[in-house]
């Protein structure tokens, strides 16, 4: 029989004590940036299930090509019980891992987003009456404690989602991951790879605007979060590429002179006129990097694939 179980690995003011750490941070700082896991309420989460349907996005559907193709080698490879994900959302995707795996025993998806994992759990055990799912509500980042499920664990982190986080803190983050590992676990990992300029543009800019409310709904957040008073219609999308660092940057440009009251905070923060708040960094990778990357963490990079066009990757790394 199915069971489904939620755990709240962080009580919820002190979710709210993060948010007003990394606002008043944020914003007091030049330029003034946001981290971009407080984009993800429950309407942010929509956006983005949204933006995976949107025909510039090609990530998701890049990404469901190689699992598709892939599943049963990533099945053999790894003889996975236990599936933890790592910034799961809907989890639509990993429907095809878990098809996949015939001796999985429990999927553990992790998310800071309570209605994804909700909405997605309940989804699953419905459509799989043998599959146990224990979901945590967790930030990835912020060292986490697994249920104690049968091995071998496989530890996907997909969507690209690692991009986000800066060089230092992927590193960091790594090693926080390999920590979890035994050896003969893995991490099956998604990157988005290096490609023409106005493609990766054009995938956080698209035609029909959805992108740029979902890079505005931040704002609200904080508006209903810390009665901040931001108005989004002040503040215009930006989506631009970094050639020497190679990632795409999400930003929010201030389009006249102004000055938000953050109550919460007793924080009252000027924006110049053009001002910039940077939103998101996502990183895109190559073969070479991902694979130092993975050695550095204590990970042995073992398998490389990638979608039919070259736009993204899916490898597997194993810890030893
Ligand atoms: C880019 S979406 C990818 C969703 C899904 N994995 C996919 O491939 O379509 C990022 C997901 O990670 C979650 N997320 C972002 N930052 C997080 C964090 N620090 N800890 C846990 N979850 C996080 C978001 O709520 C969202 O569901």
């Amino acid at each position: 029989m199915s069971t489904f179980l939620v755990t709240r690995t962080l009580p919820e003011d002190a979710t709210e004590a993060a948010l007003r750490a990394d606002v008043l941070h944020g914003l007091t700082r030049t330029p003034k940036t946001l981290p971009p896991k407080w984009f993800y309420d429950a309407h942010g989460s929509e956006l983005f299930e949204k933006i995976t349907e949107l025909p510039e996005y090609y990530p998701t559907r890049a990404e469901r090509e190689i699992l598709l193709a892939r599943a049963a080698e990533i099945a053999s490879a790894t003889g996975a019980r236990t599936l933890v994900e790592l910034g799961s959302g809907s989890s639509d995707k990993t429907r095809h891992l878990l098809d996949a795996l015939p001796a999985l025993h429990t999927y553990v998806p992790v998310d800071v987003s309570e209605s994804a994992l909700t909405q997605a759990g309940q989804a699953l055990i419905a459509e799989r009456p043998s599959l146990a799912v224990h979901a945590l509500i967790a930030d990835f980042t912020g060292g986490l404690t697994l249920p104690g499920t049968p091995g071998p664990r496989l530890v996907a982190f997909l969507g690209g989602t690692i991009g986000n986080l800066l060089p230092a803190e992927r590193a960091t983050f790594l090693a926080s991951v390999r920590a979890l590992l035994s050896p003969g676990d893995a991490l099956l990992l998604g990157t988005d790879l290096v490609k023409d300029e106005s493609v990766l543009v054009d995938a956080y800019d698209d035609a029909a605007g959805v992108t740029a409310a979902f890079n505005k709904n931040v704002l609200s957040v904080v508006n209903r979060e810390l009665g901040a008073d931001f108005d989004p219609d002040d503040f215009a999308h930006v989506a631009l590429w970094d050639a020497e660092e190679e990632w795409i940057e999400m930003r929010l440009r201030a389009r006249s002179r102004l000055t938000v009251k953050i109550p919460a905070l007793d924080l009252a923060v000027d924006f110049a006129a053009g001002e910039e708040l940077r939103t998101e960094v996502s990183a895109k990778f190559r073969e070479e990097g991902v694979r130092g990357e993975m050695a550095a963490a204590g990970l042995e990079m073992t398998h490389w694939w990638t979608d039919q066009e070259g736009r993204f990757a899916l490898s597997l790394s194993m810890a030893r």
